[in-house]
Protein backbone atom coordinates (compact mmCIF):
# COMPACT_ATOMS: atom_id res chain seq x y z
CA UNK A 1 0.00 0.00 0.00
CA UNK A 2 1.82 3.13 -0.63
CA UNK A 3 1.90 5.75 2.16
CA UNK A 4 0.07 9.19 1.57
CA UNK A 5 1.54 11.94 3.40
CA UNK A 6 -0.42 12.28 7.21
CA UNK A 7 -0.08 15.80 6.82
CA UNK A 8 -2.59 16.10 3.60
CA UNK A 9 -4.81 13.34 4.90
CA UNK A 10 -7.25 15.11 6.98
CA UNK A 11 -7.00 18.24 4.85
CA UNK A 12 -9.96 19.62 3.39
CA UNK A 13 -10.02 19.68 0.05
CA UNK A 14 -10.69 22.91 -1.87
CA UNK A 15 -14.20 23.66 -2.43
CA UNK A 16 -14.83 25.95 -6.10
CA UNK A 17 -17.64 28.11 -6.34
CA UNK A 18 -20.46 25.92 -7.82
CA UNK A 19 -21.95 26.42 -11.15
CA UNK A 20 -25.69 25.84 -11.97
CA UNK A 21 -26.70 25.76 -15.69
CA UNK A 22 -29.19 28.73 -15.83
CA UNK A 23 -28.26 30.20 -12.71
CA UNK A 24 -26.29 33.28 -11.86
CA UNK A 25 -22.70 32.68 -11.38
CA UNK A 26 -22.34 34.90 -7.50
CA UNK A 27 -20.12 32.15 -5.87
CA UNK A 28 -16.55 33.16 -6.97
CA UNK A 29 -15.51 36.38 -7.45
CA UNK A 30 -15.13 36.86 -10.73
CA UNK A 31 -16.00 39.21 -13.53
CA UNK A 32 -19.55 39.29 -14.86
CA UNK A 33 -18.22 42.04 -17.71
CA UNK A 34 -16.47 39.32 -19.90
CA UNK A 35 -13.17 39.88 -21.66
CA UNK A 36 -11.73 43.16 -21.30
CA UNK A 37 -12.22 44.57 -25.05
CA UNK A 38 -8.75 43.81 -26.88
CA UNK A 39 -8.52 39.96 -25.33
CA UNK A 40 -10.47 38.27 -27.19
CA UNK A 41 -8.95 39.31 -30.85
CA UNK A 42 -5.60 39.01 -29.18
CA UNK A 43 -6.54 35.04 -28.11
CA UNK A 44 -7.84 34.15 -31.45
CA UNK A 45 -4.33 35.60 -33.19
CA UNK A 46 -2.52 33.55 -30.44
CA UNK A 47 -4.67 29.88 -30.86
CA UNK A 48 -2.14 28.79 -33.55
CA UNK A 49 0.97 29.05 -31.82
CA UNK A 50 -0.23 26.75 -29.07
CA UNK A 51 1.66 23.81 -30.20
CA UNK A 52 4.96 25.28 -28.88
CA UNK A 53 6.34 26.59 -25.28
CA UNK A 54 5.47 29.85 -24.18
CA UNK A 55 8.21 32.24 -23.12
CA UNK A 56 9.27 30.41 -20.06
CA UNK A 57 10.22 34.10 -18.58
CA UNK A 58 7.15 35.65 -19.45
CA UNK A 59 9.28 38.45 -20.56
CA UNK A 60 6.92 40.75 -22.28
CA UNK A 61 4.22 40.01 -19.27
CA UNK A 62 6.67 40.90 -16.66
CA UNK A 63 8.41 44.63 -18.22
CA UNK A 64 4.13 45.30 -18.72
CA UNK A 65 3.45 44.77 -14.95
CA UNK A 66 6.97 46.03 -14.16
CA UNK A 67 6.04 49.07 -15.87
CA UNK A 68 2.42 49.16 -15.05
CA UNK A 69 3.77 49.49 -11.03
CA UNK A 70 7.05 51.37 -11.78
CA UNK A 71 9.47 48.89 -10.55
CA UNK A 72 12.37 46.92 -11.79
CA UNK A 73 11.17 43.63 -13.74
CA UNK A 74 14.00 41.45 -11.61
CA UNK A 75 11.27 42.11 -8.59
CA UNK A 76 8.16 40.27 -10.90
CA UNK A 77 7.51 36.58 -10.40
CA UNK A 78 4.78 35.12 -12.21
CA UNK A 79 2.72 32.17 -11.54
CA UNK A 80 -0.46 30.14 -12.69
CA UNK A 81 -2.88 32.58 -11.13
CA UNK A 82 -1.86 34.19 -7.78
CA UNK A 83 -2.80 30.98 -5.90
CA UNK A 84 0.34 29.24 -7.51
CA UNK A 85 2.31 32.28 -6.61
CA UNK A 86 1.03 31.97 -3.09
CA UNK A 87 2.32 28.11 -3.44
CA UNK A 88 5.83 29.28 -5.02
CA UNK A 89 6.53 31.81 -1.84
CA UNK A 90 5.51 29.35 0.41
CA UNK A 91 8.17 26.27 -1.65
CA UNK A 92 10.61 29.65 -1.08
CA UNK A 93 10.86 29.82 2.80
CA UNK A 94 8.92 27.46 4.63
CA UNK A 95 10.64 24.11 5.41
CA UNK A 96 9.15 21.06 7.55
CA UNK A 97 7.09 22.30 10.79
CA UNK A 98 8.03 25.91 9.82
CA UNK A 99 5.17 28.05 10.90
CA UNK A 100 3.11 30.20 8.63
CA UNK A 101 0.42 32.63 9.86
CA UNK A 102 -2.75 34.05 8.62
CA UNK A 103 -6.06 35.31 9.90
CA UNK A 104 -9.04 32.64 9.90
CA UNK A 105 -11.67 32.30 7.88
CA UNK A 106 -9.18 34.01 5.02
CA UNK A 107 -8.45 32.41 1.45
CA UNK A 108 -9.18 28.51 1.92
CA UNK A 109 -5.94 27.70 0.05
CA UNK A 110 -3.82 28.99 2.22
CA UNK A 111 -3.85 26.25 4.57
CA UNK A 112 -3.61 23.53 1.72
CA UNK A 113 -0.96 24.85 0.40
CA UNK A 114 0.94 26.00 3.52
CA UNK A 115 0.30 21.85 4.64
CA UNK A 116 1.83 21.34 0.71
CA UNK A 117 4.91 23.29 1.41
CA UNK A 118 4.93 20.84 4.95
CA UNK A 119 4.46 24.23 6.92
CA UNK A 120 2.16 24.48 10.29
CA UNK A 121 -0.58 26.58 9.76
CA UNK A 122 -1.30 28.84 12.86
CA UNK A 123 -4.70 30.49 12.32
CA UNK A 124 -5.73 33.83 13.93
CA UNK A 125 -9.35 34.02 14.61
CA UNK A 126 -10.69 37.60 13.01
CA UNK A 127 -12.11 40.28 15.04
CA UNK A 128 -15.37 41.92 13.86
CA UNK A 129 -14.77 39.79 10.36
CA UNK A 130 -11.42 41.52 9.96
CA UNK A 131 -8.11 40.75 10.31
CA UNK A 132 -6.36 41.22 13.96
CA UNK A 133 -3.10 42.59 13.18
CA UNK A 134 -2.45 42.78 16.34
CA UNK A 135 -2.98 39.00 17.51
CA UNK A 136 -1.29 38.17 14.33
CA UNK A 137 1.67 40.11 14.78
CA UNK A 138 1.73 38.50 18.63
CA UNK A 139 1.48 35.36 16.79
CA UNK A 140 4.74 35.39 15.64
CA UNK A 141 7.41 32.91 17.06
CA UNK A 142 10.67 32.45 16.07
CA UNK A 143 9.52 29.38 13.78
CA UNK A 144 7.48 31.69 11.45
CA UNK A 145 8.40 31.89 8.25
CA UNK A 146 5.57 33.66 6.10
CA UNK A 147 2.57 35.89 7.53
CA UNK A 148 -0.16 36.14 4.88
CA UNK A 149 -2.20 39.15 5.06
CA UNK A 150 -4.76 39.16 2.56
CA UNK A 151 -6.29 42.53 2.25
CA UNK A 152 -9.30 43.08 1.68
CA UNK A 153 -10.29 39.78 3.25
CA UNK A 154 -11.64 36.96 1.24
CA UNK A 155 -14.41 35.97 2.13
CA UNK A 156 -15.47 38.72 4.82
CA UNK A 157 -14.55 41.59 2.25
CA UNK A 158 -13.18 43.63 5.11
CA UNK A 159 -9.99 45.89 4.48
CA UNK A 160 -7.27 46.87 7.16
CA UNK A 161 -6.13 50.32 7.19
CA UNK A 162 -2.52 51.90 6.46
CA UNK A 163 -1.84 52.34 10.10
CA UNK A 164 -2.58 49.16 11.16
CA UNK A 165 -0.97 47.61 8.40
CA UNK A 166 2.19 49.87 8.86
CA UNK A 167 2.11 49.40 12.74
CA UNK A 168 2.26 45.59 11.91
CA UNK A 169 5.11 45.23 9.27
CA UNK A 170 7.06 47.25 12.17
CA UNK A 171 6.21 44.48 14.82
CA UNK A 172 7.21 41.25 12.69
CA UNK A 173 10.92 40.23 12.35
CA UNK A 174 12.82 41.33 9.34
CA UNK A 175 13.40 37.28 8.21
CA UNK A 176 9.81 36.64 7.77
CA UNK A 177 7.80 36.95 4.98
CA UNK A 178 4.77 39.20 4.87
CA UNK A 179 2.67 38.46 1.70
CA UNK A 180 -0.36 41.06 1.09
CA UNK A 181 -2.57 39.38 -0.97
CA UNK A 182 -4.09 42.39 -3.11
CA UNK A 183 -6.52 39.96 -5.05
CA UNK A 184 -9.46 42.45 -4.94
CA UNK A 185 -7.41 46.03 -4.69
CA UNK A 186 -9.11 47.33 -7.75
CA UNK A 187 -12.84 47.26 -6.01
CA UNK A 188 -10.91 48.82 -2.49
CA UNK A 189 -11.21 52.65 -1.62
CA UNK A 190 -7.65 54.26 -1.85
CA UNK A 191 -8.41 56.78 0.68
CA UNK A 192 -9.07 53.93 3.10
CA UNK A 193 -7.39 50.91 2.25
CA UNK A 194 -3.45 51.29 1.81
CA UNK A 195 -1.60 49.89 -1.58
CA UNK A 196 0.93 47.44 0.28
CA UNK A 197 3.29 48.46 -2.67
CA UNK A 198 3.27 52.02 -1.60
CA UNK A 199 3.37 51.76 1.81
CA UNK A 200 5.55 48.64 2.81
CA UNK A 201 7.27 48.08 -1.01
CA UNK A 202 10.68 48.70 0.22
CA UNK A 203 10.71 46.52 2.99
CA UNK A 204 13.00 43.52 2.34
CA UNK A 205 10.41 41.08 3.60
CA UNK A 206 7.24 42.32 2.21
CA UNK A 207 5.85 40.50 -1.05
CA UNK A 208 2.48 42.29 -2.58
CA UNK A 209 0.65 39.61 -4.17
CA UNK A 210 -1.62 40.80 -7.69
CA UNK A 211 -3.83 38.51 -10.05
CA UNK A 212 -5.38 38.68 -13.46
CA UNK A 213 -8.30 36.81 -12.32
CA UNK A 214 -10.61 39.37 -10.42
CA UNK A 215 -10.80 42.69 -12.02
CA UNK A 216 -9.01 41.42 -15.16
CA UNK A 217 -11.43 39.30 -15.84
CA UNK A 218 -8.98 36.38 -16.86
CA UNK A 219 -9.95 33.63 -13.87
CA UNK A 220 -9.96 31.18 -16.69
CA UNK A 221 -6.54 31.86 -18.18
CA UNK A 222 -4.46 31.64 -14.91
CA UNK A 223 -2.09 34.40 -13.95
CA UNK A 224 -1.12 36.36 -11.23
CA UNK A 225 2.03 37.85 -9.71
CA UNK A 226 4.21 39.00 -6.81
CA UNK A 227 6.19 42.11 -7.14
CA UNK A 228 8.90 41.31 -4.21
CA UNK A 229 12.34 42.18 -2.73
CA UNK A 230 14.77 41.10 -6.21
CA UNK A 231 16.61 38.01 -4.06
CA UNK A 232 12.94 37.09 -3.05
CA UNK A 233 11.58 37.57 -6.42
CA UNK A 234 14.65 35.01 -8.03
CA UNK A 235 13.61 32.61 -5.22
CA UNK A 236 9.95 32.36 -6.60
CA UNK A 237 10.71 32.37 -10.28
CA UNK A 238 13.09 28.52 -9.24
CA UNK A 239 9.78 27.35 -7.46
CA UNK A 240 7.58 28.11 -10.83
CA UNK A 241 6.12 24.79 -12.43
CA UNK A 242 8.18 25.13 -15.73
CA UNK A 243 5.87 27.00 -18.28
CA UNK A 244 3.13 27.29 -16.46
CA UNK A 245 1.45 30.41 -17.31
CA UNK A 246 0.18 29.76 -21.03
CA UNK A 247 1.25 31.81 -23.69
CA UNK A 248 -2.16 32.73 -24.21
CA UNK A 249 -2.24 33.76 -20.36
CA UNK A 250 0.68 35.90 -21.16
CA UNK A 251 -0.61 37.43 -23.83
CA UNK A 252 -4.22 38.18 -22.80
CA UNK A 253 -2.42 39.74 -18.97
CA UNK A 254 -0.57 41.91 -21.36
CA UNK A 255 -3.69 43.19 -23.58
CA UNK A 256 -5.47 43.43 -20.18
CA UNK A 257 -3.13 45.95 -18.89
CA UNK A 258 -3.14 47.95 -21.56
CA UNK A 259 -6.70 48.51 -20.41
CA UNK A 260 -6.68 50.24 -17.54
CA UNK A 261 -9.15 52.48 -17.75
CA UNK A 262 -11.85 50.12 -19.30
CA UNK A 263 -10.73 47.75 -15.91
CA UNK A 264 -11.11 51.09 -13.71
CA UNK A 265 -14.82 51.51 -15.45
CA UNK A 266 -15.71 48.13 -14.60
CA UNK A 267 -14.78 48.25 -10.89
CA UNK A 268 -16.79 51.78 -10.21
CA UNK A 269 -19.92 50.02 -11.42
CA UNK A 270 -19.06 46.76 -9.18
CA UNK A 271 -18.68 48.81 -6.63
CA UNK A 272 -21.83 50.99 -6.77
CA UNK A 273 -23.77 48.13 -7.25
CA UNK A 274 -21.91 46.64 -3.82
CA UNK A 275 -22.82 49.71 -2.04
CA UNK A 276 -26.58 49.41 -3.25
CA UNK A 277 -27.15 45.60 -2.59
CA UNK A 278 -25.73 46.11 0.54
CA UNK A 279 -27.93 48.92 1.88
CA UNK A 280 -30.96 46.97 0.76
CA UNK A 281 -29.63 44.29 2.58
CA UNK A 282 -29.00 46.26 5.37
CA UNK A 283 -32.53 47.40 5.52
CA UNK A 284 -33.93 44.14 5.19
CA UNK A 285 -32.07 43.03 8.45
CA UNK A 286 -29.17 41.46 7.30
CA UNK A 287 -25.71 42.41 9.22
CA UNK A 288 -23.55 43.33 6.00
CA UNK A 289 -20.15 44.07 7.12
CA UNK A 290 -18.33 46.93 4.92
CA UNK A 291 -17.07 45.81 1.97
CA UNK A 292 -13.89 46.80 -0.14
CA UNK A 293 -13.99 44.09 -2.70
CA UNK A 294 -16.40 42.52 -5.03
CA UNK A 295 -18.42 40.79 -3.09
CA UNK A 296 -20.23 41.30 0.31
CA UNK A 297 -20.16 38.70 3.80
CA UNK A 298 -23.21 37.70 5.21
CA UNK A 299 -22.44 36.48 8.91
CA UNK A 300 -25.47 33.94 8.79
CA UNK A 301 -23.72 31.74 11.00
CA UNK A 302 -25.70 28.58 11.74
CA UNK A 303 -28.37 29.60 8.89
CA UNK A 304 -25.39 29.76 5.59
CA UNK A 305 -26.43 26.77 4.20
CA UNK A 306 -30.08 27.27 4.35
CA UNK A 307 -29.67 30.63 3.02
CA UNK A 308 -27.73 29.26 0.05
CA UNK A 309 -29.60 26.42 -0.52
CA UNK A 310 -32.86 29.45 -1.15
CA UNK A 311 -30.49 31.21 -3.13
CA UNK A 312 -30.18 27.91 -5.27
CA UNK A 313 -33.68 27.18 -5.72
CA UNK A 314 -34.07 30.59 -7.16
CA UNK A 315 -31.65 29.67 -9.62
CA UNK A 316 -28.40 32.33 -7.95
CA UNK A 317 -25.00 30.83 -7.18
CA UNK A 318 -23.91 32.37 -3.88
CA UNK A 319 -20.61 30.15 -1.47
CA UNK A 320 -21.25 29.60 1.56
CA UNK A 321 -19.00 28.59 4.73
CA UNK A 322 -21.03 26.17 6.83
CA UNK A 323 -21.61 28.06 10.02
CA UNK A 324 -19.88 30.86 9.58
CA UNK A 325 -21.28 32.49 6.63
CA UNK A 326 -22.68 33.25 2.94
CA UNK A 327 -19.84 35.03 0.36
CA UNK A 328 -22.23 36.70 -2.43
CA UNK A 329 -19.92 38.31 -5.61
CA UNK A 330 -21.69 41.64 -7.03
CA UNK A 331 -22.81 40.49 -10.30
CA UNK A 332 -24.57 42.04 -13.10
CA UNK A 333 -27.26 44.47 -12.11
CA UNK A 334 -29.84 41.84 -12.86
CA UNK A 335 -28.07 39.29 -11.34
CA UNK A 336 -27.60 41.32 -8.44
CA UNK A 337 -31.29 41.91 -8.07
CA UNK A 338 -32.51 38.65 -8.45
CA UNK A 339 -30.56 37.79 -5.34
CA UNK A 340 -32.09 41.06 -3.34
CA UNK A 341 -35.24 39.65 -3.98
CA UNK A 342 -33.95 36.21 -3.13
CA UNK A 343 -33.32 37.43 0.11
CA UNK A 344 -36.16 39.57 1.06
CA UNK A 345 -38.05 36.70 0.53
CA UNK A 346 -35.85 34.30 2.56
CA UNK A 347 -37.88 32.54 5.83
CA UNK A 348 -40.45 35.34 3.79
C1 LIG B 1 -7.52 36.48 -1.59
C2 LIG B 1 -7.26 35.69 -2.81
N1 LIG B 1 -6.01 35.48 -3.20
C3 LIG B 1 -5.72 34.79 -4.29
C4 LIG B 1 -6.72 34.24 -5.05
C5 LIG B 1 -6.30 33.40 -6.19
O1 LIG B 1 -6.73 33.80 -7.38
P1 LIG B 1 -6.05 33.25 -8.71
O2 LIG B 1 -5.30 32.03 -8.39
O3 LIG B 1 -7.17 33.03 -9.62
O4 LIG B 1 -5.13 34.37 -9.11
C6 LIG B 1 -8.04 34.41 -4.69
C7 LIG B 1 -9.11 33.78 -5.47
O5 LIG B 1 -10.22 33.66 -5.11
C8 LIG B 1 -8.32 35.15 -3.53
O6 LIG B 1 -9.56 35.33 -3.12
Amino acid sequence: MVRVRSSLAELPAYVPGRKAPGAAALASNESPYGLLPGVAGRLAELAGGVSRYPDMGATALVRAIAAHHGVEPDRIAVGAGSSEVCGQLLHSVVGPGDEVVFGWRSFEAYPILTAVAGGTAVKIPLRDHTLDLDAMAAAVTGRTRLVFVCNPNNPTSTAVGERALRDFADRVPQDVLIVVDEAYREYADPERVPDALGLLGDRPNVVVLRTFSKAYALAGLRVGYCVAPMEIAAQVRKTQVPFSVSALAQEAAVVALGECPEVARRAALTVAEREGTALRLRALGFEVPQSQANFVWLPLAGDSADFARHCLDGKVVVRPFLGEGVRVTIGLPEENDAFLALAATWRG
